[in-house]
């Protein structure tokens, strides 16, 4: 049973304020869990609360959050059995009231719902994979390393926001891993040989002043190459466009590349970029503003490639049943913190799989240390995961208790490999 539930404000990988929570069970086993937090974040996301007070962390403090964890949530769920995830996580649905939890903030309740899971997991002597997903989760994820940073996520003029290494050839998830690292390493080498910079973004990629998506594609496929392995059969490769930012008035502005185009033009240019590379994966091709566009290029592209809906879709499971019925797309990212309990994200991609969707489990570009994800991949065999690039602790968190998950299962572990992420 729960006996105490205590939250606090701590650093996330920006260096901005977000919240913790630690729930202690009466048999003296506890959880704690951190919540993430986008830059590149859905208006239909629900809302992380910040306190505006520009006195304190320039306005981003989250101790309206604290306070409403410790003072309004803790004596609510105090002496119920921490088991009960779906029934609490409901609880506390209700008691915040709104659609987009804005009343107690949806850090406050998923870092609550996340450290009851944990300490679940931990009073019950199983690691918090299994607890999620029991006796069937044993599929690991192929790592999405974005190793170019652009967008939001960086300072330099590329108008895209991600640039994945896919390494599907892979046979275990320790060997992906280290196929992504290996090139990454070598993508290093080849920047410094170019006089480009080699500083990195927020998610660990790299970010060289370059403007046009070949160009970053094209450092890739060399990279892959020079690193020993094969541009396609062993890595392929992946973008997230982040569109939403690109969109003004019905028309992507890509200032980097030099161009302006409609629906119709950036779908073509789709179209060219995956026929000279191997791409498998496109997300957020269009803004979330912008559904005919994303069932523009399901239409065309959606039979070779992935097509993944984050900022249209939220992790919310009314808007993932509102893709599969327009076919919008045909994979949806999660995170955690766009819809705010374990449980709802468990529906969301339930929902994904029952109508042939992929789900791509994803942190956030601000992190913690908090590993919670590399579990629920696994616990939800969706087979795919994005965290970034191989550097910078929040990252190479995850991809570390995903090595310790692969060695745990043994010979009972399955790598997702090609089969998983092909259309
Ligand atoms: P965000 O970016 O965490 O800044 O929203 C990640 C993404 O767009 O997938
Ligand atoms: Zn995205």
């Amino acid at each position: 049973r729960i006996a105490r539930i205590r939250a606090r404000e701590i650093l996330d990988s920006r260096g901005n304020p977000t919240i913790e929570v630690e729930v202690h069970l009466d048999s003296g086993f506890y959880g704690r869990a951190c919540v993430p937090s986008g830059a590149s974040t859905g208006k239909h996301e629900a809302l992380e609360l910040r306190d505006k007070d520009k006195s304190r962390y320039l306005g981003k403090g989250v101790q309206k959050a604290v306070f409403n964890v410790n003072e309004i949530i803790a004596p609510q769920l105090e002496g119920l059995d921490s088991s009960r995830q779906s029934e609490i996580d409901m609880l506390l649905c209700e008691l915040d009231g709104t659609e987009n939890k804005s009343k107690l903030g949806a850090n406050a309740i998923l870092a609550v719902s996340m450290s009851l899971a944990r300490a679940t997991a931990e009073e019950l002597g199983i690691p918090l994979f299994a607890y999620l997903g029991g006796v069937r989760a044993r599929v690991l994820p192929v790592p999405f390393m974005n190793v170019i940073n652009g967008g939001v996520h960086a300072d330099n003029p590329l108008d895209f926001q991600e640039f994945m290494l896919v390494p599907w050839g892979a046979e275990s998830f320790a060997q992906a891993l280290r196929m992504g690292v290996e090139t990454y390493h070598t993508l290093k080498g080849l920047l410094k040989e170019k006089k480009l910079s080699t500083s990195v973004g927020d998610e660990g990629g790299f970010a060289p002043q370059i403007g046009s998506p070949e160009e970053a594609l094209d450092l890739l496929l060399f990279a892959i190459e020079k690193a020993g392995y094969k541009p396609g059969e062993e890595i392929a490769l992946a973008m997230d466009v982040a569109a939403s930012e690109l969109y003004k008035e019905g028309l992507y502005h890509l200032p980097g590349l030099g161009k302006i185009l409609s629906r119709e033009e950036l779908t073509e240019y789709y179209g060219k970029l995956c026929e000279n590379y191997p791409i498998v994966l496109l997300e957020d091709p269009f803004s979330e503003d912008d559904p005919e566009g994303f069932k523009l290029i399901t239409s065309k592209l959606g039979g070779k490639i992935q097509i993944v809906g984050d900022d249209i879709l939220v992790t919310n499971p009314k808007r993932i049943k509102w893709a599969i019925e327009e076919k919008l797309c045909n994979a949806v990212l999660i995170k955690l913190n766009q819809i705010g309990t374990v449980t709802e994200t468990i529906q969301a991609v339930e929902l994904a799989y029952r109508g042939s969707f992929r789900a791509m489990i994803s942190h956030r570009s601000g992190e913690t240390e908090d590993a919670f994800i590399a579990d629920l991949s696994v616990a939800l065999n969706t087979g795919q995961i994005k965290t970034g690039a191989p550097a910078r602790s929040e990252r190479t968190a995850k991809f570390n208790q995903l090595l310790r998950i692969e060695e745990y299962l043994g010979d009972g572990a399955l790598f997702a490999g090609k089969e998983f992420i092909k259309k």
